[in-house]
């Protein structure tokens, strides 16, 4: 009989204690407040995970695997520094395709021992393989691709004409070859399986245009996650199927979120030929009408209520603690003012919620699509700033736009309306936004954080 505390049973521990730290990390990640914390919580998790399965009976390359495991630490340590805030969206479409694709290379091995030694699977484990290796595959392609749409390296939708049927066609054949590597375990076999996982990954993202990244990218996590749960079957270690399933089952519920945000079904994003950034609908003529930041500071400050609705370029300047000012200075002039947050403005779920939380706005003040959208007939401005698609009206009145059907904020109900931009730039979704053209609407040109401080100045000068 082995001592109690055998290696195994302090693997079993250690796995089940990494498993609670996930699950409490997870839950503290879901609120502002605590998400570093539980950042960290979750980290040491992986550490113990980690740690815990060099003790597992038969490893080998230990020399190998702590090189690997040194060199991507200190790679993801430095990019992790080094990344803009704004970039934070490539950078997870980058990582969870790195994850989706160790999955995938891992039920790949796995498979390879099968058909090369006398190591055997059982059919659940081989059809789990096979499965992980199929959505791994199709996450680490098709997030590289997302990575390089997000990044500009990739600035089109490519399609062509019946590319839905050559997909679906393309698909079937990759899940028949996956059934005959199941019959037929052979190394070729299973390359040509995983290698048209990969293929399925590009063709099905290269379609998909800017505005329905964010549901893409969220889809693709969870399946980073299901296919790293599948392989935790097939090297029946707890740890990787409780991680999996947790990032899975988050991420799908992510991306119900993010089709609910975008009024879009999962199968229309997908399969749909809309989301591009070509369509020049929207596209409005008049002009747009200037407006100095002394006399903005003017209507604001004698208004009674002021919503402020901010968006990606908020984020680009940093301005949030220079709006932050500026709100306190209104409150203080007794003008009612609340931030109104689009579920996808910015550039990743919450982007908007973190940024105002990081300047200390404090959560009442802030107010979700739903339940600030009835309030803006009564608001005397509503500031826009640095916020384009989710304020856009052709997502609400023209069904030729390529955001149509997506809800957005309508500030244009308000009865004077103050944008907040640098130039004539288009926003994510790279269409023309009426709402600038618009008789209430005064445009406040500039970087965010400057046009902010001429109106903190306008204040002050009052
Ligand atoms: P956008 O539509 O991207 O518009 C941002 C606007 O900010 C631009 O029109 C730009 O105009 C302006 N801007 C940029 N830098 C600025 C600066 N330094 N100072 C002032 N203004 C600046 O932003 P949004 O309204 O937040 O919408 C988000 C979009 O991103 C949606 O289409 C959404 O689908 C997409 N998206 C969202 C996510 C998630 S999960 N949130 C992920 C990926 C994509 P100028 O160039 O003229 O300044």
């Amino acid at each position: 009989m082995g001592g109690f505390f055998s290696m195994s049973l302090l693997i079993k521990v250690s796995y089940f204690v990494a498993a609670v730290l996930f699950i409490v990390g997870l839950r503290r990640m879901s609120a502002p407040a605590t998400a570093r914390g539980g950042i960290v919580w979750a980290g040491v998790g992986m550490v113990i995970a980690t740690l815990a399965t060099f003790g597992t009976d038969g490893m080998h390359n230990q020399v190998l695997i702590i090189s690997a495991l040194a060199s991507a630490t200190v790679l993801a340590w430095i990019s992790g520094k080094k990344v803009a805030m704004t970039d934070m969206p490539q950078m997870v479409a980058l990582y969870n395709g790195m994850g989706g694709g160790s999955a995938a290379f891992i039920g790949a091995m796995e498979l390879f021992k099968a058909a090369n030694t006398a190591h055997s699977m059982s059919p659940v484990a081989t059809t789990l393989a096979l499965v992980g290796v199929f959505i791994g595959g199709i996450s680490l392609s098709g997030s590289l691709i997302a990575f390089g749409k997000l990044q500009g390296l990739i600035d089109k939708r490519y399609t062509f004409p019946g590319q839905n049927i050559f997909n679906a066609l393309f698909a079937i054949a990759v899940i028949a070859a996956g059934v005959y590597t199941y019959m037929h375990m052979e190394t070729m076999n299973i390359w040509i399986f995983f290698g048209g996982a990969l293929v399925l990954g590009i063709l099905m993202t290269m379609p998909i245009g800017g505005a329905d990244m964010p549901v893409v990218i969220s889809l693709y996590n969870a399946f980073t996650g299901l296919a790293v749960s599948f392989e935790g079957y097939v090297l029946q270690n707890e740890a990787m199927i409780i991680a999996g399933m947790l990032v899975g089952a988050a991420g799908t519920l992510l991306t119900q979120l993010m089709a609910k945000a975008m009024n879009r079904s999962l199968g229309n994003v997908l399969f749909g030929s809309m989301g591009g950034g070509e369509s020049a609908s929207g596209g409005e003529q008049g002009e747009m009408k200037e407006v100095e930041g002394a006399d903005a500071a003017i209507m604001m400050a004698y208004s009674e209520r002021v919503i402020i609705v901010p968006g990606y370029g908020l984020a680009v300047a940093q301005a949030q603690h220079k709006l932050w000012e500026l709100t306190q200075m209104l409150t203080n002039n007794g003008v009612d003012v609340k931030f109104a947050i689009h579920p996808v403005a910015g550039r990743m779920p919450g982007h908007m919620n973190v940024l105002l939380a990081e300047a200390g706005v404090p959560y009442d003040m802030i107010e979700d699509m739903e339940d600030i959208n009835p309030q803006f007939n009564q608001a005397d401005v509503a500031l826009v700033i640095g916020a384009n698609d989710v304020v856009n009206p052709a997502a609400r009145d023209d069904p030729g736009s390529s955001i149509y059907g997506m809800p957005i904020l309508e500030v244009d109900n308000s009865k004077n309306v103050i944008v907040i931009k640098r130039g004539r730039g288009t926003g994510f979704a790279g269409i023309q936004n009426g709402l600038f053209f618009k008789d209430n609407t005064k445009m406040l040109f500039g970087d965010a954080q400057e046009a902010v401080s001429e109106l903190i100045q306008g204040m002050k000068e009052l």
